[in-house]
């Protein structure tokens, strides 16, 4: 099978209080970008990767794709105004895929065996798939003052993360049907198609304040031989 992966990377992204966009912010060395597609390629289930970026940061990606091993073709595009128009653009760009992942590049310590993991419950026949953690924390609604309005039962809750994986013929029909959604088996879901779930892993976390990058250091450091 022809499995691509798209890495939205075109949010500026600001909120880690550095002046670039989040995947070309540095960690421990390489940018987000960088160990993201490490991971992704170190799964050795891809075929294909399209990394979609700013304008004026194609020639920065490119240089940066350049340094990545591995055989695999990475392609670069321009990315949209919403996280959907620039998952739209990659689309355009694996027409031939069977499975298509989308992955953040935020995500950049996702460890290798989640991504496999992903693609294997695909190509078994899952249309649409996420990795997901437990909510560890009590989970209250809130009214507008914040008042507590009830408790949600943990227990059927789930956190969710990335590479989200799909059939492609899915994924278009959800990016052709809907415009706007955080996260694209949101849109899937609209389509009435079931979305399941496979493990996900800690260090797969979103790195979105200045205290996930002091995590990710240590996640880092932990992980020197
Ligand atoms: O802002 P947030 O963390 O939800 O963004 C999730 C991912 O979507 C990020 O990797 C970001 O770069 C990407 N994105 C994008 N195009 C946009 C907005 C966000 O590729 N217009």
């Amino acid at each position: 099978a022809y499995v691509a992966a798209l890495v939205p990377a075109a949010g500026m992204g600001l909120r880690l209080g550095e002046n670039l966009p989040k995947a070309f912010v540095d960690l421990s060395g390489r940018t987000l970008l960088d160990r993201a597609l490490d991971g992704l390629l170190a799964s050795g289930a891809l075929s294909q990767v399209v990394v979609v970026v700013p304008g004026p940061l194609v020639d920065r990606t490119r240089e940066i794709c350049a340094r990545v091993a591995g055989d695999v073709p990475i392609d670069v595009v321009v990315g949209g105004a919403e996280r959907a128009d620039s998952v739209r653009a990659g689309l355009r760009a694996v027409d031939r895929a069977d499975v298509v992942l989308v992955h953040d590049a935020a995500r950049c310590l996702t460890p290798p065996e989640t991504v496999a993991r992903v693609v294997d419950a695909v190509l078994a026949g899952s249309p649409a798939v996420v990795p997901v953690l437990p909510v560890v924390d009590t989970m209250k609604s809130v009214d507008a003052d914040g008042v507590v309005t009830g408790t949600v039962d943990r227990a059927s809750l789930r956190s969710v993360q990335t590479p989200q994986g799909f059939d492609a013929d899915v994924l278009r029909r959800a990016h052709a049907a809907a415009d706007h959604a955080t996260d694209d088996a949101g849109l899937v879901e609209r389509l009435g198609v079931p979305v399941t779930t496979v493990p996900g892993h800690p260090e797969a976390f979103k790195i979105t304040t200045p205290m996930d990058l002091v995590l990710a250091r240590a996640v880092l450091a932990a992980r020197q031989p």
